[in-house]
């Protein structure tokens, strides 16, 4: 019978059956089911488990943290994080096509995170051979069900290893759905804020400046967002909606008036979705109060916008994230 306590031993006993007495590299993104598979692994192979966390700079405001601090201290586990803001920024420096921001925050992290592991390698011998992953059920169906490999390849080599070393894939999430995990995660201590996160991009703040990704946008942007996501878990919102991603128009000015003077800021858009799978969404009716709460809190507080707006689209034909 299926009890949150039944899958978590179960799978403990087949993590330690299947890594024995290796070691296990997983890469942590901030998200919901990287957190909960490495929380697991930690609970079968203990310090044999080191985590990866690359910060590409795109997080929104207290993201990073949660990992380095509240994921660690709730799980014991081994961390390295990879600071690579600026690597990031220069590779973004200049670039305004939604598209292209995409391939290159996907190319940057591979390359980023293929270093870690080549470091974690050296550091800790070759007999690193398990890659952990989030993988879940609906994704397993997705992609035709065979469980993998993943290969370090050997243009990236760092000298002194194995030309290609090949990583057999952990995924003691493959049979559950988003919910179980979440139950997983809960079971395993996880902190509310990991265990409940919302949907979010891994290509993260990047694709919600519309314009080049700059570090003072992104700061701008990051203050925004938290203001908006203060306000509506205040309202008690955060289960109601699926996500609402705050989202800067960097290339567009509109005059305002503040305090005493003539402003030409930038709008921030909010576009709260409620959604099933993400497939299609319909625009969240939020409360008229919050709206006005999250309006106001950000044109007071944020320096350089003086216009909130919402986006009434539903998906299709809008996306919800607008890159
Ligand atoms: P769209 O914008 O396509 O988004 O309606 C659907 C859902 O997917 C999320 N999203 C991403 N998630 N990497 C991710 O892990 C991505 O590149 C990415 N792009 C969009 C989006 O937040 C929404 O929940």
């Amino acid at each position: 019978n299926w009890t949150t306590t039944n899958v978590v031993e179960e799978q403990i006993a087949l993590v330690r059956e299947q890594v024995g007495d290796k070691r296990a590299i997983c890469g942590l993104s901030g998200g919901v089911d990287s957190a909960v598979a490495a929380a697991l692994v930690q609970k079968a192979i203990g310090s044999q488990l080191t985590c990866v966390y690359v910060d590409h700079g795109l997080m929104r405001k207290g993201e990073t943290e949660q990992v380095e601090k509240d994921f660690v201290a709730a799980t014991g586990a081994k961390l390295k994080v990879v600071d690579a803001e600026k690597r990031f920024l220069d590779a973004l420096a200049g670039v305004s096509d939604p598209e292209q921001k995409r391939k290159i925050i996907g190319r940057e992290f591979i390359r980023v995170f293929e270093q870690a592991q080549l470091e974690i390698l050296q550091e800790d011998g070759p007999e690193v051979a398990f890659l952990v992953q989030g993988t879940l059920y609906p994704d397993v169906v997705e992609s035709g069900g065979g469980t993998g490999t993943a290969n370090i390849k050997s243009h990236h080599n760092v000298g002194g290893l194995p030309d290609d070393i090949e990583f057999q894939l952990v995924e003691p999430l493959r049979q559950l759905f988003k919910d179980e995990v979440r139950m997983v995660g809960q079971e395993l201590g996880l902190p509310e804020e990991i265990v409940q996160r919302q949907p979010f991009p891994g290509p993260g703040l990047g694709i919600r400046i519309v314009g080049e990704v700059t570090k003072e946008r992104l700061d701008l942007l990051r203050d925004a967002d938290a203001i908006a996501r203060e306000e509506l878990t205040a309202a008690g919102l955060d289960r109601d909606i699926w996500q609402c991603p705050v989202v800067l128009l960097a290339d567009v000015r509109s005059v305002g008036v503040q305090g005493d003077g003539r402003t030409y800021g930038h709008p921030i858009v909010l576009r709260p979705v409620s959604s099933e799978d993400a497939m299609t969404a319909d625009w969240s009716r939020l409360p008229y109060e919050t709206l006005a709460k999250i309006s106001t809190r950000i044109t007071n507080e944020v320096a350089d916008v003086n216009r909130v707006v919402l986006d009434v689209t539903s998906k299709p034909p809008g996306t919800i994230e607008w890159e």
